[in-house]
């Protein structure tokens, strides 16, 4: 099923509470450690053998994710890109890739996620038939984001938009798999009080309907946020702890790209002999060596 799904990747909005880091450069695009945000939910859909992906953003930043990503040829996917001309919510993400998605279920995710350590949504993906699927991870502060309460089946009980009294530490992170229905149920659900389409109504239309089902990361998962200077800045200490502990990149679409089968060792290669000599070029040629047994014959 994973084959004809199509991807939605957010990365909009306004991004002020990174001012002034986002007066000339969006969120999405700062530096997570050593690679620009977006790159981080890109890797997760690649994994999850996902091709077809449509990213949406701001009128004035969608050139420069252009410019970044190109048509994704290069990494054996398939880019389009979209505006939003007014951040009015992550619901209206689904209202302006209807087209794009045709008749096919959509992976929603927000361009500002970055999700490290496991297989979780690629499972999710291969077992997803209909409805929606949603998922739970156990968070300190559960206020901040989606808030969902579920039974033991995984079966939701509640869910509410940062509640000031959270029902329980579980929060929602920003993947949503979705089967068409969502296309018509974003089209039908309207503003709230902060004047958004909010994604929270989706999945509590799914949860009326009897079709949501919400699977808990483990605790090995890693989800982090990067909404404010500081957890950017944890991020970014994260990913450069796990890189230089393990020796291996979090968030490297290329290395995805030639996991999934994507691109072939001959075309992974002549992608890598295009990079300026640097770090990442040459982690990318060890893992070229790596994965064609040279390293081990040494
Ligand atoms: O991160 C997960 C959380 O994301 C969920 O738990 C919440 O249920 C969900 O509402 C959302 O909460 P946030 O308050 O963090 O959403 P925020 O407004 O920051 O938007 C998330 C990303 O989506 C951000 O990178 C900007 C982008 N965005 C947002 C809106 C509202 C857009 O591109 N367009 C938009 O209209």
């Amino acid at each position: 099923m994973e084959h004809d799904t199509k991807a939605i990747l957010l990365a909009g909005g306004t991004g002020t509470r990174l001012f002034p880091l986002t007066q000339v450069v969006s969120k999405q695009l700062q530096p997570v450690y050593d690679k620009p945000m977006i790159y981080y939910p890109i890797t997760v859909l690649i994994a999850a053998g996902i091709r077809d992906i449509l990213i949406i953003s701001t009128p004035q930043d969608l050139p420069r994710f252009r410019a970044l990503l190109q048509d994704g040829s290069q990494w054996g996917v398939s880019f389009t890109f979209r505006e939003q001309a007014e951040p009015r919510g992550i619901a209206e993400a689904l209202i302006i890739g209807a087209d794009f998605i045709g008749s096919s279920a959509v992976v929603l995710m927000l361009g500002d996620n970055i999700f490290s350590g496991g297989d979780d949504f690629a499972r999710a993906l291969s077992t997803f038939e209909c409805g929606a699927t949603i998922f739970a991870y156990h968070v300190k502060d559960p206020s901040r984001y989606g808030v969902i309460e579920f039974d033991q089946a995984g079966n939701a009980l509640s869910i509410e938009e940062k509640p000031v009294r959270p029902k329980s530490a579980y929060a929602i992170p920003g993947v949503y798999i979705y089967d068409n229905r969502a296309l018509e149920i974003a089209r039908a659900i309207r503003p709230s009080a902060r004047g958004e389409l909010e994604i929270t109504e989706v999945n509590r239309e799914y949860m009326a309907r009897g079709q949501l089902q919400v699977r808990r990361l483990r605790r090995g998962f890693a989800w982090l946020d990067a909404g404010t200077s500081s957890a950017l800045h944890e991020a970014s200490v994260y990913v450069e702890n796990i890189e230089k502990r393990q020796g291996v990149k979090i968030g490297c679409p290329e290395e995805a790209a030639l996991i999934s089968g994507f691109l072939s060792m001959e075309g992974f290669r002549a992608l890598v002999a295009t990079m300026p000599n640097c770090e990442y070029r040459e982690y990318l040629t060890g893992v070229a060596e790596e994965r064609s047994g040279r390293f081990f014959e040494d």
